[in-house]
C-alpha cells in the first residue's frame, strides 16, 4: 500500500559532480581547475586527498549507468567539467573532454535515463582563476561562451540545463572562509564573485536558449538552509520569518525579483560595481529552478539560534530537519505564484556505513531519505509545483575538503578495489521509484 503516491510524471533521480566522482583529471587533455590546485595547499582537505582518482567514473561510467538502472532512475544529474572541454576555460576546445560526455549521454538515454546537466558545480579552470575567475566581470561572458559549446555539443539529446551549482558556496566558501577554492579569505572578494556568478547565470541562460531548441529547458539550483521557528508560538514563528536568510536573499531574491534587498546590498557596496541593467540580466527567466536541502536552522524569539531537544545529526554535524524541505518549496511556491516549476536537484545524508557480508545496512539514510521525501510530499499535496527530486548522491564520491570521510552515497564504494555495492537505501529508493512514492 502506497501511503505518500507522486504524480505521475514525477521524476525520481540521482545527483553527482565531476571532480567528486570522474578522477581522470590528467588525461586526455583535461586543464587542471581550482580544486586540482587547491587540494595541493597542505593540510586543506582532511584527509590529505583529492580528485584525481576518486570514483573512476570517467572509465566506469557504462557500469555506474548498469548501477543506475537497477535502481531504476529516471533522471540522473551530473556536472560538465569545464576544465575537460575547454582546458585554458575559452577558446580551444578539446573534442575528447567533450567525447566522454557524449558517451555518457547517450548511454543515460540508451538506459532510458533523462540527463540534467550542470555546466558548472565548482571547478573553475585554473587559467581563468589566473585572471581573476568570477571576481573578474568578464567571467559572465566566459561561462556563457562555454556553455554554448557544450549545448551545441549535447543539446541535440540533454534537453534539461542548469547553469550553476550553488553559486552561495562558490562565493562565500571559496573567497570568503576559504575553506572551498580558490580558498580566498577576503570579503570584497566574495561579494565581487558573487554578483558575477550571477551575471554569469543570467547571461547563461540566455545563451542557453539561443544555442538549444524550443524543448530546451534552463534553470540554476541553489542551496537553502531555512530558518524555522523553534516551536509553534507567534513569537517563535515571527522571529524566524523576521531573521535574515542568508542563504536566501543573496541568490533567490535577486533572481526572482530583479532586486538585492537593503542587507545584501550594503554587503555588495563598495566591493563590486553594480551596472545598469545588471539585475535584468540576473533575472532572465528560468524553466524551473534547482533546490538543494540538507538541513535547517530553528530560531526562537528569546534564545535567537537554538538547537532540538532531542536532536539527530548526520556524519557532516548537520541536524536532520526533514520539515524544513517543506518550509523551502512552500516558501519557493509562494514567492513564485506557483509559475516556476521546482526539482529537489540534491538531498541525502552521510553516515558511517558498514559493509557485512557485501551489504550495507545504512537504516539511518533510509529513515533520513524517508522523511525528507515524505515532507516533500506535504508540500506537493499543499500545491507546490516540485516537479523532481535527485538524492544527493548515487555514490559515495570525494566530499571537497572533507575528501573521502563523507558517504552520501546510495551505492557505497570500495576506493581501493573500485568495487561498488548498492546499499539498503539503494534497494529502498528503488522501490519508492516502483511504487512512486512511499510504502
Ligand atoms: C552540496 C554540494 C555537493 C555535495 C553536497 C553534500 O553543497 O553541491 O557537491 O558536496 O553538498
Amino acid at each position: 500500500m502506497t501511503t505518500h503516491r507522486f504524480p505521475p510524471s514525477f521524476l525520481w533521480g540521482a545527483a553527482t559532480s565531476a571532480y567528486q566522482i570522474e578522477g581522470a583529471t590528467q588525461e586526455d587533455g583535461r586543464g587542471a581547475s581550482i580544486w586540482d590546485d587547491f587540494c595541493q595547499l597542505k593540510g586543506v582537505i582532511r584527509d590529505g586527498s583529492d580528485g584525481s582518482a576518486a570514483c573512476d567514473h570517467y572509465h566506469r561510467y557504462a557500469e555506474d549507468i548498469a548501477l543506475m538502472r537497477a535502481i531504476g532512475l529516471k533522471a540522473y544529474r551530473f556536472s560538465v567539467a569545464w576544465p575537460r572541454v575547454m582546458p585554458q576555460g575559452r577558446g580551444a576546445i578539446n573534442r575528447k573532454g567533450l567525447d566522454f560526455y557524449n558517451r555518457l549521454v547517450d548511454g543515460l538515454l540508451e538506459a532510458g535515463i533523462r540527463p540534467f546537466v550542470t555546466l558548472y558545480h565548482w571547478d573553475l579552470p585554473s587559467t581563468l582563476n589566473a585572471q581573476g575567475g568570477w571576481t573578474n566581470r568578464d567571467s559572465a561572458g566566459w561561462f556563457a561562451d562555454y556553455a554554448t559549446v557544450v549545448v551545441r555539443a549535447l543539446g541535440d539529446r540533454v534537453k534539461d540545463w542548469i547553469t550553476l551549482n550553488e553559486p552561495w558556496c562558490s562565493a562565500y566558501l571559496g573567497y570568503e572562509a576559504g575553506m572551498h577554492a580558490p580558498g580566498y579569505r577576503d570579503r570584497t572578494l566574495a561579494a565581487r564573485a558573487a554578483h558575477h556568478l550571477l551575471l554569469a547565470h543570467g547571461t547563461a541562460v540566455q545563451a542557453i536558449r539561443a544555442a538549444g531548441d524550443a524543448q530546451t529547458r534552463v534553470g540554476i539550483t541553489l542551496n537553502f538552509t531555512p530558518n524555522l521557528p523553534a516551536s509553534e508560538s507567534e513569537a517563535d514563528r515571527r522571529a524566524a520569518a523576521e531573521a535574515p536568510d542568508w542563504f536566501y536573499e543573496p541568490f533567490a531574491e535577486p533572481i526572482l525579483t530583479g532586486a538585492y534587498n537593503a542587507r545584501v546590498l550594503e554587503r555588495l557596496d563598495g566591493a563590486v560595481e553594480i551596472r545598469p541593467g545588471d539585475l535584468a540580466i540576473i533575472a532572465t527567466r528560468n524553466d524551473f529552478l534547482g533546490v538543494n536541502y540538507y538541513s535547517a536552522t530553528l530560531i526562537s524569539a528569546e534564545r535567537g539560534e537554538v538547537h532540538d531537544d532531542n536532536p539527530e545529526y548526520t556524519l557532516m554535524g548537520w541536524p536532520v530537519r526533514p520539515q524544513g524541505l517543506y518550509a523551502v518549496l512552500m516558501r519557493l511556491h509562494h514567492a513564485t505564484r506557483g509559475q516556476l516549476p521546482l526539482y529537489v536537484t540534491e538531498n541525502g545524508a552521510s553516515f558511517k556505513d558498514e559493509v557485512v557480508n557485501g551489504r550495507v545496512h545504512d537504516e539511518q539514510r533510509i529513515a533520513y531519505l524517508r522523511a525528507h521525501i515524505a515532507s516533500m510530499h506535504r508540500a506537493i499535496q499543499d500545491g507546490a509545483d516540485v516537479r523532481g527530486y535527485f538524492v544527493w548522491s548515487l555514490l559515495d564520491n570525494f566530499e571537497w575538503s572533507l575528501g573521502y570521510q563523507q558517504f552520501f552515497g546510495i551505492v557505497h564504494v570500495n576506493y581501493t578495489t573500485q568495487a561498488r555495492i548498492i546499499k539498503d537505501s539503494g534497494y529502498f529508493y528503488r522501490d519508492v521509484i516502483a511504487n512512486n512514492g512511499l510504502a
